[in-house]
């Protein structure tokens, strides 16, 4: 394999990467980028490269239950996506419903317990009520934990929970002195599930587009020039044994 680094990927060659064994990140996020570049390359509309990109989501879900990654976090619709053409947004907010159509039985039969994050309350009724369903269907799962970031903002997510411990110290339940960091994690909507040890973007954008902010200040991250509808198991695989070669330090001396 050619141009390899540890945090970035320009190699779109990945057959025969092998499936990862070991210490696995306890939470993979993904940053699902590169839809639309992917449907002009091809002369397409932008809708057809978001189509397309839910084999990706398909893939990723299927190789991280494989493996036996327990949490799993994908960037689905961030806050700021509003901004884009009336019709892109209406296409995207309908896709869920495509989605979970078409992978909710496999879902369920893998015991994956599917999650959202992010204000759904201003989501289009037809998509809270395929948020509703599914959180219904998957809820009793045992499973991997499947998060959508949907309506997703991690300056949104941090603002929300210092709200909410505001609240707490305005009712006197907790004390200011007695909010740690780790307590403080709580609050936001990831509250239960440990931090993403590996962050995943695609489409060779080099930022976090205001996802998990908080989250993942100690997180690995790795690029890939891959575009989301092209991504498959084997480049999780392969960001997964690049992971597993950092050596992660937390400001620490090893
Ligand atoms: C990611 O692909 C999907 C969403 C952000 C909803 P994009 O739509 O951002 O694709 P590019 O970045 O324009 O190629
Ligand atoms: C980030 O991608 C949001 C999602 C993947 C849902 P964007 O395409 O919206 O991010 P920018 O605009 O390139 O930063
Ligand atoms: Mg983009």
């Amino acid at each position: 394999m050619t141009r390899l680094t540890k945090w970035f990927r320009r190699d779109n060659q990945v057959s025969g990467v092998s499936m990862p064994t070991g210490s696995l990140p306890q939470h993979v996020a993904i940053i699902m980028d590169g839809n639309g570049r992917w449907a002009r390359r091809r002369g397409l509309p932008r809708s057809a490269g978001h189509h397309a990109g839910m084999r990706g989501m398909r893939d990723v879900i299927r190789a991280s239950d494989d493996i036996g990654i327990p949490c799993l976090t994908l960037f689905a619709f961030s806050t700021e996506n509003w901004t884009r053409p009336e019709t892109e947004v209406e296409y995207l907010m309908r896709l869920p419903e495509e989605f979970f159509r078409t992978e909710i039985d496999e879902l369920v039969e893998r015991g994956v317990r599917v999650r959202f994050i992010g204000d759904t309350s201003k989501l289009p009724a037809y998509t809270r009520d395929t948020v509703t369903r599914t959180l219904e269907r998957t809820t009793n799962n045992q499973g991997m934990i499947v998060t959508f970031a949907l309506n997703y903002g991690g300056r949104a997510d941090v603002l929300e929970a210092c709200k909410r411990a505001a609240g707490e110290v305005a009712k006197g339940t907790v004390g200011w002195d007695e909010i740690t960091e780790k307590g403080f994690g709580e609050y936001l909507s990831t509250g239960d599930l440990p931090d993403p040890d590996l962050l995943i973007r695609t489409s060779g954008e080099l930022r976090m587009s205001n996802f998990l902010i908080w989250q993942a200040a100690y997180a690995e991250l790795w690029f890939t020039d891959v575009l989301w509808p092209d991504f498959r198991r084997e480049h999780l695989y392969q960001a997964i044994h690049d992971y597993q070669r950092r050596k992660r330090r937390f400001g620490g001396v090893k």
